[in-house]
């Protein structure tokens, strides 16, 4: 035992000192250095790298290893999840490298999904800011502070496209749209890897759910997922695509099936689109004990088989189910998998460990100064800040009651989530501390000073019918000058396994607010939560509607600033809102059908009980100030398959106060050898305009940008007509016909 490690470490010695960030390595010298350790590896090292456990620190589904430091000495982990901080994590590093036989490094990973320390708002709230510039910074600075304490590797992004607001998860990702959604997932690929590993200061991104996780039945948690192939590379597919094209280096599977297949032992998913068409050289995770639950499923009999299924697929790395660590080798043993497949999938891992430079220094991310230092400082809390503002909706505002005046003398500050701090920083949050979170409450108090009297009431619970509570918040709300009432979900009402087949506000809430609205004074509504709500009585009756989302650490500064007029927000919704649950699912880009509906027609696609329409659409968001678009201009009315066409609209602030807006461009396909979408999202562009000023905003489209699926699988654009909509939303009525030629 003693010789092999002495042995050891001098073979491996100079490879592991030679091999630093990863832009220096060429791809053949890594894999002679993958090579190198393979070598020295038996069966069991092998499969070793090839398990994900969770640590017992902070556990996120069944635990299934409690042993897992003996198993880090015998070399059967390869990484750990749910170990944080430089401390602990350098003491786990330390066990792999000093007392297993071969010394290979650890990976740690952890769900950094919107901030580790320093919590930034839920990424559907980002996403609500169309700022990539932002979405990036805020990646990165999760990765700073995660890398900092001692992780390598986010399970973030969550690309899932999702027309479903019942399903706890819209949370986590950028919500509807293929185009918007490919965009967010770039960013935030960018921002958690950044350029290299070279200064142990980035992590690595891990992109999922692969695939289409956010389409399960009924909206509910871990349900069946079945549609078309063409709908599925048309509108679920392109973010993971574009995630990978960005440089993900890790993707993890989903708990669905996806045409009656599991995704974790669908080699469609993972060989034939990720490998294949892709090239993905990366490393591909499970979520967690899916390869155990495809038995559940009934794709097999038993949990041997699922590994082998598994592992034909093309998954490298059994999270926490231990399906590999248990039957891999006995399967190898009987023939049913081949050394070669594992060792393919071994060569994955170890490639990555390689890339972040862990062979080099086991311990480069374990710097407890800098963890200090980086963890919640000042310029991330002020990032957060930034972010939190930009990710806020104005969904109404009636007769300008927004921004209220600074010379209100008083306020009343009323609702379940007035005074609340630990719901603010949402589902995932990392190691966010509920109590380093601005309240509501508080970011109102520190803006208003002392001149105004600024007094809470809770008035009701998030559940339940009391409503003891009303009298003392009708009593105060008579007593001042405008009503702040913040409503909504609780903070873990969204995220896994938090579906809802009712997604109107819960509890007595909206009683309470139209108890309020009927006291006559002013009232702003501040919806919390993680999902589009159906809210028509709210969206129709009260004065304003803002929607804050869970915005992170510094939720309370971040509201105030809006409800004051210091920042005049610009965001604009991701996902539909719609009126009710049984419009579900609704989505902007839908098909027309052989009967649109049509007006006091009965024939038609329709409801008897409720328009079409969403309660709010894609892309809607108001501004205190008011933009006026011009009509659109084409440099020409047709362009051929190799060219490219200029459209251009010049958008002017016709209000009092500057302003930014996110100019929205649509296209609809009018004739395909396939149906297609009445809309869909082709290009947007944020802009910010002075008060009376205008600005030209110009968009190219090429053939590449009106590609689809054709009616043969084919992925290109068809010649013909389209009509092009500019505008603030995705209702947007300004629209220009071009024609795409040969
Ligand atoms: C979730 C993943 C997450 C994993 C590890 C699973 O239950 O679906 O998104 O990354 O747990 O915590």
């Amino acid at each position: 035992m003693k010789y092999w490690k002495i042995s050891t470490l001098l073979l491996l010695t100079p490879f592991f000192l030679q091999c630093g960030g990863e832009a220096k390595v060429s791809s053949d010298k890594l894999d002679q250095r993958i090579d190198s350790v393979m070598m020295l590896m038996n069966l069991e090292e092998k499969i070793g790298q090839m398990n994900l456990f969770t640590s017992d620190w902070d556990v996120t589904g069944p635990t299934l290893r409690e042993n897992y430091k003996e198993d880090i000495v015998a070399g059967k982990v390869g990484a750990i999840f749910n170990a944080h901080t430089a401390a602990y994590n350098r003491e786990l590093q330390r066990i792999a490298v000093e007392e297993s036989r071969l010394k290979i490094p650890l990976l740690f990973g952890y769900d950094v999904i919107h901030g580790y320390k320093t919590i930034f708002p839920i990424p559907l709230g980002e996403a609500a800011s169309w700022d990539l510039e932002a979405i990036e910074r805020s990646a990165s600075v999760a990765a700073a502070e995660a890398s900092a304490a001692g992780l390598h590797w986010t399970f973030a992004p969550m690309v899932d496209i999702s027309r479903e607001p019942r399903w706890g998860r819209v949370m986590e990702g950028a919500g509807e749209d293929p185009y918007l959604g490919s965009m967010v997932a770039r960013a935030r690929v960018r921002g958690f890897q950044g350029e290299t590993f070279e200064n142990a200061d980035k992590v690595l991104a891990c992109v999922k759910h692969f695939a289409a996780y956010g389409a399960p039945e009924a909206g509910r948690e871990y349900n069946t997922v079945d549609m078309s192939d063409r709908m599925f590379r048309d509108v679920y597919l392109p973010p993971y695509k574009a995630a990978v094209e960005e440089g993900a280096y890790t993707v993890m599977t989903s708990f669905n099936e996806l045409d009656g297949v599991p995704a974790s032992g669908n080699s469609y998913l993972l060989h034939d689109i990720l490998r294949e068409e892709w090239g993905f050289k990366g490393i591909v995770v499970t979520d967690y004990t899916s390869i155990n639950e495809m038995v559940l499923h009934g794709i097999v009999a038993d949990e041997k088989e699922a590994g082998e299924l598994a592992l034909q697929a093309g998954v490298d790395m059994d999270m926490q189910g231990a399906v590999y660590y248990k039957y891999l080798k006995q399967s190898v043993e009987e023939g049913k998998i081949s050394v070669t497949q594992i060792d393919q999938a071994v060569r994955n891992i170890l490639r990555v460990k390689f890339i972040l430079g862990l062979f080099d220094d086991p311990y480069r991310y374990f710097d407890t100064e800098r963890e200090k230092q980086v963890l919640f400082s000042q310029a991330n809390q002020e990032a957060a800040l930034d972010m939190a503002r930009k990710s806020i909706v104005l969904l109404r505002n009636e007769n300008q009651t927004l921004p209220l005046s600074k010379e209100l003398r008083s306020l009343a500050v009323i609702g379940p989530l007035a005074d609340s701090q630990n719901d603010l920083i949402g589902a995932w949050s990392g190691a966010g501390n509920g109590n380093d979170c601005v309240s509501l409450l508080k970011g109102l108090q520190d803006k208003a000073g002392t001149a105004m009297q600024i007094r809470h009431a809770r008035g009701c619970d998030f559940e339940g019918t009391d409503r003891s509570g009303f009298a003392a918040a009708l009593s105060l709300a008579r007593q001042s000058d405008a009503i702040v009432v913040a409503i909504g979900e609780k903070g873990r009402m969204s995220g896994e396994a938090m579906s809802r087949s009712d997604i109107t506000l819960p509890g007595v809430q909206e009683e309470l607010v139209k108890a309020l609205v009927a006291t006559g004074k002013p009232v702003v509504v501040v919806l919390m939560n993680g999902r589009p709500l159906a809210i028509p009585w709210i969206a129709e009756n009260t004065p304003a509607v803002l929607e804050t989302w869970f915005l992170g650490t510094k939720a309370g500064n971040a509201i105030a600033d809006v409800l004051f007029g210091d920042y005049n927000p610009s965001g604009k919704l991701t996902m539909t809102f719609p009126r009710n649950v049984g419009q579900i699912p609704i989505y902007y880009n839908h098909k027309n059908t052989g009967r649109p509906f049509e007006p006091n027609t009965t024939w038609t696609s329709h409801y008897m009980d409720v328009p079409n329409s969403p309660q709010f659409p894609f892309g809607w968001g108001l501004s205190y100030t008011t933009f006026d678009y011009s009509a659109i201009q084409a440099d020409q009315p047709a362009f051929g398959k190799s060219g490219s066409v200029t459209l251009r609209v010049t958008v002017s602030n016709t209000g009092l106060r500057d302003g930014e807006e996110v100019v929205q461009l649509y296209v609809r396909d009018l004739v395909g050898s396939v149906t297609r979408p009445v809309r869909e999202l082709k290009g947007f562009k944020k802009i910010n305009l002075k008060a009376g000023s205008q600005e030209e905003v110009t968009f190219t489209l090429t053939a590449a940008d009106l590609a689809f699926h054709t009616r043969s699988m084919a992925f290109e654009a068809e010649t013909g007509y389209f009509d092009v909509f500019i505008g603030g939303n995705s209702e947007a009525d300004q629209s220009i016909r071009i024609q795409l030629t040969e």
